[in-house]
């Protein structure tokens, strides 16, 4: 089987997770795109949040509801991608540079769904760690984050500045700690166990699910 088979097969059985009436979190990627076309094939009526313009394009043009983020509500579920995926439910996201959004998101749902191709699972998590960061001051904070490189795309919706850092993950929860708390970073690119439900990866021509939090059916 294909990676895109892979990614079709994770996303169709994330889409059967959306039930009528649930208000639930898009993310961004490849992906995603095939989990936006399986949920317009399910024709439940749903409200939607996107994590960037491009999701949101996508599902409108089938013609899924799409609002803007309530930041005091709460969503039933959220579904998005990953670059790379630990057993233990450790992830980094961000290639699509989308990362904050997602975050923020991923944080608002009750439930959290990874979909994602079997060339997401890896042993340890490595290089590079996308961040997104404010134009205030950049070039100090680039110092601060060493080893550190600008990814030279656009902004973010938010403004933010795309970067990775390129160091070592020996141990992401330090990591993820010592990104946070440097001045300058808006949010980085690694997402703890803490914020995973599921993650439902294509293996072939099966979906593995690996259920990292909760007791979800
Ligand atoms: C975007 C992301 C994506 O979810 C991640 O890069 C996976 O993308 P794809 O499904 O295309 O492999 O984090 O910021």
């Amino acid at each position: 089987m294909s990676r895109e088979s892979e990614k079709q097969l994770a996303a169709t059985k994330a889409a059967i997770l959306v039930h009528e009436g649930m208000r639930v979190g898009l993310g961004t990627g490849s992906t995603v795109a095939y989990f936006i076309g399986a949920l317009a094939q399910r024709r439940v009526k749903v409200v939607l949040v996107a994590t960037s313009p491009a999701s949101e394009q996508a599902a409108k043009a089938l013609g899924l509801e799409v609002e803007p983020f309530d930041e005091s509500g709460r969503l039933d579920l959220a579904i998005d991608g990953a670059d790379q995926i630990t057993s233990d439910g450790w992830l980094v996201k961000g290639a699509g540079g989308a990362l904050t959004r997602e975050k923020i998101v991923a944080a608002s749902a009750d439930r959290f769904v990874v979909i994602a191709d079997s060339t997401k699972l890896v042993e340890s998590l490595h290089a590079p760690v996308p961040l997104e960061l404010l134009a205030f001051g950049l070039s100090s904070t680039l110092v601060r984050l060493a080893p550190c490189a600008l990814r030279g795309v656009p902004a973010s919706p938010d403004a933010g500045v795309i970067a990775d850092y390129l160091g070592e993950v020996h141990d992401p929860s330090a990591l993820a700690s010592r990104l946070a708390s440097t001045p300058g970073v808006v949010e980085h690119g690694l997402f703890g166990p803490d914020l995973v439900s599921e993650v439902y990866v294509g293996v072939g021509e099966s979906v593995r699910r690996i259920v990292v939090r909760g007791e979800h059916e």
